[in-house]
């Protein structure tokens, strides 16, 4: 595995691959890799033949000083990790090699960038398509890996590369979780024994909720039951609950049962701050 800290490194190793004729599998991360982010480079290499993970915590992604602060940092593990996995290219840059001077573009990413995250996060969105676009734009890979616990920012993605006219294919992968039903997270490893232990109930809230759409359509009575249940748990706040459609990921006022939708929660304990989300109707 070839780990490069430069965009023009970079460019060119993969321009020799592309001379080979490989297909180029991107699969960018903030590091702190686990089993879940393992598990995008696995589908990578089934599809790729040349494959890119990149390692960078984004500034531009986090409004909170906080977060950016406390998010945890492990590249030796995160590169043992990425050469294990069989990647061929770990791209690990500074903030200055990403962003020489500031980046002040402005993305019109629509609805789907408005509600949930993007109403909590003012800017984060954009941040993320500052990013990825830029990793898009050095790598130009046929496919791009991210998993669906980030459910909205993939949506977010799709746009971005719809406006930016990348011809690429955006492959959402399926949210890995530990045994006990807690989505694997980077964050996760801020939570304290006692917290690590109370985590997975989101998850058996979530599906809970999906179990009783078998039987009841009501949104905002499934809504607020799980508001009330995570609520219910000591030390968990609910941030947000919101039952939207999988596509457009605009709010549902009715159901009938069979409409595609997506219950993305976030859940604070003490100050970490957790995601997840659940799809509707029961598979
Ligand atoms: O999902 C993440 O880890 C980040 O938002 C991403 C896509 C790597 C951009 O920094």
């Amino acid at each position: 595995m070839k780990v490069i800290s430069t965009v023009a490194q970079l460019r060119e190793v993969v321009a020799d691959a592309k001379k080979a004729g490989a297909k180029i599998g991107l699969v960018p991360t903030m590091g702190a890799l686990h089993a879940g982010h393992v598990s995008l480079i696995e589908r990578a290499r089934q599809e790729c033949d040349f494959v890119v993970v990149s390692v960078f915590v984004n500034p531009t992604q986090f409004n909170n000083p906080d977060d950016l602060r406390t998010y945890p940092r492990t590249i030796d593990a995160d590169c043992a990790k990425l050469e294990a996995a069989g990647v061929d290219v770990a791209f690990v840059p500074t903030v200055e090699e990403i962003y020489p001077e500031p980046d002040t573009r402005v993305f019109d990413l629509g609805p789907v960038a408005e509600v949930m995250e993007g109403a909590m996060r003012p800017g984060h969105f954009n941040g993320v398509a500052q990013i990825v676009s830029k990793l898009f734009d050095y790598v130009k890979p046929h496919r791009a890996y991210f998993g669906e616990k980030d459910y909205q920012q993939i949506a977010v993605i799709r746009r971005m590369v719809e406006i930016e006219g990348f011809n690429l294919e955006i492959v959402p992968c399926p949210i890995k979780r530990h045994d006990d039903g807690l989505a694997m997270s980077s964050r996760n490893v801020r939570l304290s024994a006692e917290q690590r232990a109370k985590a997975p109930q989101i998850h058996h809230i979530l599906a809970q909720s999906v179990e009783d759409s078998m039987n009841n359509h009501d949104i905002k009575a499934l809504r607020q039951s799980v508001v009330d249940a995570i609520n219910a748990v000591d030390g968990m706040e609910v941030e947000y609950y919101q039952i939207v459609d999988a596509y457009t990921l605009q709010p549902v006022a009715e159901w009938d049962g069979k409409q595609p939708l997506v219950g993305c929660v976030t859940v604070w304990m003490g100050d970490v701050r957790l995601i997840d989300n659940i799809k509707y109707p029961k598979a």
